[in-house]
């Protein structure tokens, strides 16, 4: 108990510190946002009502006035066509149901799907440039992170690749950028996007075994002709905890730092590893979510770019998005959840931390020590 104490203690004396350090630093934070946008982006199928849930949030902690407003605008065809093809394009602006296209199933059409999709990629393109012309230092786009779909299909609740669109975007100006890609499921749209490619760095931290979607994600796949060891793949088992998270995470991060020395960074922060989340594969908190992002905003000036992703249990994914929001800012916010509107989605504990479940993490740490000898991880730190 007193160990447990004297831990609590040292966490919290070292959240203390890096707020302060980030509070020193005032880096600029964007937020991508309009009501428009919440409101649209709310009506997707696989997230009902979830932008709204955690946009609420974000304003009932008062972090409005220190964000950069970032406004999406309404991307056209040729903004579209920067990553998807046209054909596809035509299908979703159409909002017909495709086979070909993947417009059906677990991503069907629906009501406001051609609005929804030229927000989403307008709003991708338009977090890229406020880091481009350097509006700010650091951009949260959290209903982007949609890394299923495919340049020609839709996939995985998935219509728009947010994430290539902004990368293919800050390309114009950062000739080397990372995406380290946090979600439950592996980041195959955008690894299939720059397989072969040497100037994005492409990380996937995910569940992987059979029958787990999508189905791709093999340590073994690691780029090809020029892009070979630039696609760095962490197949993950059961339980994922905090504690492991931050440490696969450091050494990552310090490898992709020293050695790739990307121009920008991408993080998508999916939410569905999160403890009480549908999925009830890994027992993660805010902690750890927080603890990635401090990292990269502390021990780098990149520009960065935070994005959403899956993330099922709506209240605990706006319990850590707030959370890695407030702490960009160098903000302590309170632990109980202020009087909102969706105030009683947050009981019974009504308390900003999530709280972790008894399942054991079967990510062990001879499991954790072989990963980060692969051959990837490996070459990378081998340039060192
Ligand atoms: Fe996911």
């Amino acid at each position: 108990m007193i160990g447990e104490l004297a831990g609590k203690t040292a966490a919290s004396q070292y959240e203390n510190q890096m707020l302060v350090m980030l509070g020193e630093m005032k880096k600029k934070i964007g937020y991508v946002y309009s009501e428009d946008y919440i409101r649209i982006s709310s009506l997707l199928p696989s997230n009902k009502g979830r932008s709204e849930i955690v946009h609420r949030l974000i304003e009932a902690y008062g972090l409005m006035p220190d964000l950069v407003i970032v406004a999406p605008r309404q991307a056209s065809k040729k903004g579209l066509a920067l990553f998807h093809d046209e054909e596809y394009i035509q299908a979703l602006l159409e909002e017909k149901e495709s086979e070909i296209f993947g417009l059906e199933q677990d991503c069907p059409v629906f009501e406001g799907l051609r609005q929804y999709v030229i927000l989403t990629a307008g709003a991708a393109l338009e977090a890229a440039n406020s880091l481009l012309s350097g509006e700010v230092d650091v951009c949260f786009h959290l209903q982007g992170g949609r890394h299923h779909a495919k340049s020609d299909e839709a996939s995985g609740f998935c219509y728009v690749n947010d994430i290539c669109l902004s990368i293919l975007q800050l390309r114009k100006r950062f000739a080397r950028i990372a995406c380290i890609d946090l979600d439950i499921h592996h980041g195959d749209g955008t690894e299939s996007a720059f397989y072969f490619s040497n100037q994005v760095l492409t990380v996937s931290l995910h569940r992987y075994c059979a029958g787990f979607y999508p189905g791709t994600g093999s340590i073994e796949d690691i780029g090809k002709g020029p892009g070979k060891f630039y696609n760095l793949n962490l197949p993950m088992e059961r339980g994922l905890s905090d504690e492991n998270l931050k440490k696969i995470f450091e050494t990552v991060w310090s490898s992709i730092l020293h050695n790739f020395k990307p121009e920008a960074v991408v993080l998508v922060s999916g939410a569905d590893g999160l403890a009480g989340d549908p999925h009830k594969e890994w027992n993660l908190t805010e902690e750890s979510f927080e603890h990635c992002l401090e990292l990269i905003l502390s021990e780098s000036n990149l520009p960065c770019l935070i994005l959403g992703g899956g993330g099922y249990h709506h209240p605990n994914t706006a319990r850590c998005w707030t959370k890695m929001l407030a702490s960009a800012l160098g903000k302590k916010v309170s632990e109980d959840i202020p009087e909102h509107k969706y105030l009683h989605l947050y009981e019974p504990s009504f308390s900003l931390k999530i709280e972790k479940t008894s399942a054991p993490d079967l990510n062990t740490e001879s499991y954790i020590t072989k990963l980060k000898q692969t051959q990837c991880i490996a070459k990378h730190m081998s340039l060192v």
